[in-house]
């Protein structure tokens, strides 16, 4: 029976490690937000631009969270993508902080 248990413990934890189950941030920022933070379009600030980000993380992560998923000004809600959950949009944010500090 103990044996049993832990079998059943391994299958949901590799389901909860599963891609499909959480998109990572990378992928996340692939879907929504790269055609604005990549390329700077509509003046997003564009990921890896250092100078412009810098300003904005002074604001702390919990406003910048909280701006990308409810949006603020020509950024919309979760980059437009309602799929995500705000679980997956922040580690969208942490991603492109990553790569533009
Ligand atoms: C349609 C274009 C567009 C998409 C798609 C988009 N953004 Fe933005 N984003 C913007 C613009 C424009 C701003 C600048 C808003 C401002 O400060 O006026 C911005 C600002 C931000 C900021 C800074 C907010 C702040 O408080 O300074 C973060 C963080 C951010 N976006 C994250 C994301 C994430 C994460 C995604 C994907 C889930 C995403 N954006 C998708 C256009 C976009």
């Amino acid at each position: 029976m103990k044996r049993m248990l832990s079998g059943v413990t391994v299958i949901m934890m590799a389901a909860l490690a599963s891609p499909a189950h959480a998109a990572d941030g990378k992928t996340v920022y692939g879907a929504a937000c790269a055609l604005c933070h990549t390329t700077g379009a509509m003046n997003a600030p564009k990921t890896g631009d250092k100078a412009v980000w810098a300003a904005r993380i002074k604001k702390g992560m919990d406003v910048l969270y909280e701006n990308s998923i409810k949006g603020i000004n020509a950024m919309p809600a979760k980059g437009g993508k309602a799929q995500f959950s705000d679980a997956e949009i922040k580690a969208a944010v942490d991603y492109m902080i990553t790569q533009s500090k």
